[in-house]
């Protein structure tokens, strides 16, 4: 058992189109009650003393879904980064963008800059929202750094590399929503992650169901490949 709280949480918010579907609502108003679902996990995870949030809100895949979607989450996203920030400084949480950012609208591009500054003196917790986000691109960009550089690299070194660099590798990876699977997030740092699925759609998400996650990580025994230490007698 690790009987100890989870540093970092990733979280795959799946689920907000079929929560809307069976309302008989339309694809966007998921995405909008789901930013509502982020808002309250963020001041629970706060409250609790996590420290790093990672949060999957726009794959690069995602740019095949309809140009309506597409705009309605950059809308979300900017009306966040604006809104947002009262709510932001309040819990202490510092923004931080993981992805390819700079391929974004540049009214998005604008508003992610603005957050992070106006953020980045928070020290409670830091939020991190993969937006544009492929986990293989990461590896990708972090390899092209790392050969032209023209040297060889140690894991430290790479994973200074990476679109986290200085974020520690998530404890846990949760996905809302049903499906068991990984879809492109975080590639390399899931190594050692604990993954949790809940068949919760990303709107219904909330404390409680945070705190079940903490509970059922907290009852896991990690050992990074070695031995228990009950083995180790
Ligand atoms: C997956 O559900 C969810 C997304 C692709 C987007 C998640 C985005 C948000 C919760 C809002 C982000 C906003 C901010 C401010 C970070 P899905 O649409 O694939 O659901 P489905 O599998 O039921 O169709």
């Amino acid at each position: 058992m690790t009987k100890q709280l989870p540093t970092h949480i990733g979280i795959i918010m799946d689920g907000n189109g079929r929560w809307a579907s069976r309302k008989g609502l339309p694809r966007t108003t998921g995405h909008l009650q789901g930013v509502k679902a982020l808002k309250n996990v963020i001041s629970a995870a706060s409250s609790l003393g996590i420290k790093y949030l990672t949060v999957f809100a726009f794959s690069t895949e995602n740019w095949s879904r309809p140009n309506d979607e597409v705009n309605a989450l950059f809308n979300m996203v900017v009306d966040f980064n604006k809104k947002g920030v009262k709510f932001l400084l309040e819990n202490d949480v510092r923004v931080r963008f993981l992805g390819d950012i700079p391929a974004l609208p540049e009214n998005v591009v604008k508003s992610v800059e603005k957050v992070q500054a106006t953020t980045d003196g928070c020290k409670g917790m830091t939020l991190c929202i993969a937006f544009n986000y492929s986990g293989r691109a990461d590896i990708l960009q972090a390899v092209n750094k790392a050969v032209e550089n023209g040297k060889k690299v140690t894991a430290e070194e790479f994973e200074s590399l990476l679109y986290t660099a200085d974020i520690p590798a998530p404890d846990i990876i949760l996905r809302t929503g049903g499906e068991k699977r990984i879809s492109n997030f975080m590639l390399y740092q899931a190594a050692y992650s604990e993954l949790i699925f809940s068949d919760k759609y990303w709107p219904d998400f909330n404390k409680k169901q945070l705190e079940k996650v903490i509970a059922e990580y907290e009852g896991r025994d990690r050992r990074f490949g070695g031995l228990n230490s009950e083995e180790k007698c």
